[in-house]
């Protein structure tokens, strides 16, 4: 069988990098024109390090383009009350434009309390059931930053998928099952036939050899192998894992995918780290802008 030994790679740090300058014309010129400044805020409970990471990366980023940010950090042990009061406070700040909590939530928090306490048009990471339902209805609405960002590289590298078979690993409120809706909606990128595939699906890798597209997001480190995949597939690795490893940080960042041997079968593939979780920052980020820009749908 011949191997493709060259795939594309869908490269999130260079697209990233195209979008936020875009953006930042954008937020520029929506100022100049009288427009006030974005506003991100997050909250972040606990010490989680890759939760830090992650809201660092979000604030970097409002400050590359141009947006205003404001991160909330509450101990371990806040209360879910004290949360709840924080989320009132900037559901009625008219200067915050859109705001998350940042999960996971310690324990003793209810994230789907948390989540239905935010405002929907100030819920620029598309987890309120109000965003989650518009979005499956084809409304205009609030689309979760990683599902964002993964239509965003399949469209803006051109990655053909109508009449394609995409397989979904994964079935999260705001990864696998959003995703599972967009691919297969009559949009392009879409026009997908979508099989879901999640813990109860007896042979997940005769279903993967089946596919066109492989979305992995299921958060279990190299699960993809090259023998699950489709000579010429397109692959998007949704994993963010860290490993423990012998080196200075004491982990490296997995994806779902064992990328160096899928790579050379696929067409095109997304590496980890510098693929899909650049472009979630992106999109919560283009979000935040529209957010600005409209207060509601
Ligand atoms: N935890 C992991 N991904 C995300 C995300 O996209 N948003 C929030 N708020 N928390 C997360």
């Amino acid at each position: 069988m011949e191997t493709n030994t060259s795939p594309l790679i869908l490269d999130g740090r260079t697209l990233s990098k195209t979008i936020r300058e875009e953006l930042s014309e954008q937020v520029a010129s929506w100022m100049a024109g009288g427009g006030k400044q974005p506003h991100l805020a997050a909250i972040l409970v606990g010490d989680d390090g890759a939760s830090q990471t992650y809201v660092s990366s979000k604030v970097k980023g409002c400050e590359q383009t141009g947006m205003k940010s404001s991160l909330f950090r509450f101990p371990a042990e806040t209360s879910e009350q004290e949360i709840l009061d924080k989320i009132d406070a900037l559901n009625n700040d008219h200067d915050i434009d859109g705001f998350i909590v940042q999960l996971p939530l310690p324990k003793h928090i209810d994230e789907l309390k948390v989540t239905l306490a935010i405002d929907p048009a100030k819920d620029v990471d598309g987890f309120h059931p109000e965003n989650a339902g518009r979005i499956q209805l084809g409304l205009p609405a609030f689309v979760s930053a990683t599902p964002m960002g993964i239509m965003t590289m399949l469209e803006r590298y051109q990655i053909e998928t109508s009449g394609k078979h995409c397989v979904v690993i994964g079935r999260s409120n705001i990864v696998g099952t959003p995703m599972s809706i967009l691919l297969s909606r009559n949009t392009n990128p879409g026009n997908c036939t979508v099989t879901l595939c999640h813990s109860r699906t007896p042979d997940i890798a005769a279903v993967c050899r089946e596919a066109d597209i492989i979305v992995a997001a299921l958060g279990k480190p190299r699960f993809v192998t090259a023998d699950m995949v489709k000579e010429g597939a397109v692959v998007v690795d949704v994993g963010i894992t860290r490993v423990p490893a012998d080196n200075d940080k004491g982990y490296v960042i997995a994806g779902d995918v064992d990328y160096d041997q899928v790579a050379p079968k696929c067409s095109a593939i997304t590496p980890v780290p510098g693929g899909v979780g650049v472009m979630t920052v992106t999109s919560l980020l283009m979000n935040t802008f529209q957010a600005a820009q409209r207060k509601s749908f």
